[in-house]
């Protein structure tokens, strides 16, 4: 098959693209390295399967074409991360909306296969143990900019279904719960890789918060096996799936856990310092006391069940961080 990536130099994706190229696919991706690296991909750019354009898909005529090529979607390309969203509200809902759009109306001209990643920030406010993909959606309100990226996720869920419906588009969407693994940056406000660069360069180890909010970890490794699976099966396509792990962990825990894991690799006197949502992102920050997918629909769907645990997680973000060092 023919895969279009886009976003294929980002953290998520570039993995995507080592598995699809493992499963003997040829794999395009486009990238304009807005948060993803030319280095997620370097040990790509000499597979004669595998091509890149650094290009942005506003620039359609372009996206038009290489759709045209492409057997199958993944559109994975959007602006990411809490930081990135509090400082720039305008340019999450104008990626986020607009590039889903183009994506969908160009994948609707050649009726391809197509999968949306959206994000568990969707279910908002909701309380529930477990979220379920046919759960309400609660969100704060427009005067606090974090919301604009569960919103505008959940407008590209709308037009991803309503394309399905009207023009029998073949898409499957796709909502990650915390997804970690080399590559990831900490630098948009992205949790263990944030903490561990944090440990490693400053010996402190920064909690957002009072630090008992939970989240669940889940190795990308797990994400993008789950999602060539998802795109593969027909009976995917017009519904929703979440993707994630189950094991919760408060972000306190998580804090203490990479503390030990760090001073036994010779960081000797790491601190933990709780800072207050107003300072670390905005006044009046709204956080989710936890996130947890209910995975059953995914597990019926494709068999999932991720097979890596948070301590693989964690001792592979910090191999990967600390070689950066060296
Ligand atoms: N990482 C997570 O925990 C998580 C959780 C929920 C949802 N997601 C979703 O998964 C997808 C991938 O996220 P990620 O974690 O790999 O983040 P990422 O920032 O590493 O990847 C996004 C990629 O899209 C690219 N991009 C942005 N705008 C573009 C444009 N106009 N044209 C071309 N490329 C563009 C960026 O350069 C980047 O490489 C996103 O849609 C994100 O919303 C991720």
């Amino acid at each position: 098959m023919r895969i279009l990536i886009t976003g294929g130099a980002g953290f998520i994706g570039s993995h995507l693209s080592d598995h699809l190229l493992k499963e003997g696919h040829e794999v395009t991706i486009i990238d304009d390295l807005s948060t993803g690296s030319i280095l997620n991909i370097r040990h790509l750019k000499s597979n004669p399967k595998f091509h890149y354009y650094i290009d942005t898909i506003t620039n359609e005529p372009m996206l038009a074409e290489y759709i045209d090529e492409a057997d199958m979607v993944f559109h994975l390309a959007a602006a990411v991360g809490v930081n990135l969203i509090i400082e720039d509200p305008v340019r999450t809902i104008e990626t986020n909306i607009g590039c889903t759009e183009k994506v969908l109306k160009n994948c609707a001209k050649k009726k391809k296969r197509l999968l949306i990643t959206s994000t568990s920030e969707v279910y908002g406010k909701n309380t529930n143990e477990e979220f379920k993909e046919d759960d309400d959606l609660i969100f704060g309100n427009t005067t606090k900019s974090r919301w604009s990226y569960a919103a505008s996720k959940a407008i590209d869920e709308f037009l991803a279904l309503a394309y399905v419906k009207k023009y029998n588009l073949p898409t499957t969407v796709v909502r990650l719960f915390n997804t970690v693994g080399p590559r990831q940056t900490g630098q948009y406000g992205m949790v263990i890789p944030g903490m561990i660069e944090c440990g490693i360069k400053n010996q402190q180890i920064k909690v957002f918060g009072d630090g008992t909010q939970s989240r669940c970890f889940c190795h990308v490794k797990d994400v993008v096996v789950a999602l060539a699976k998802l795109i593969q099966s027909e009976n995917t396509i017009g519904e929703v799936y979440n993707i994630g792990s189950q094991h919760e962990i408060s972000i306190m825990s998580l804090a203490e856990i990479i503390k030990t894991k760090l001073e036994a690799k010779n960081f000797p006197s790491i601190t933990i310092k709780k800072i207050p949502y107003s300072e670390a992102y905005e006044p009046g920050f709204e956080d989710m006391l936890h996130r947890k997918p209910n995975l059953e629909k995914t597990k019926n769907a494709i068999g999932f069940n991720p097979k890596r645990t948070l301590d693989q997680i964690l001792d592979d973000v910090i191999e990967e961080k600390m070689a950066a060092l060296s």
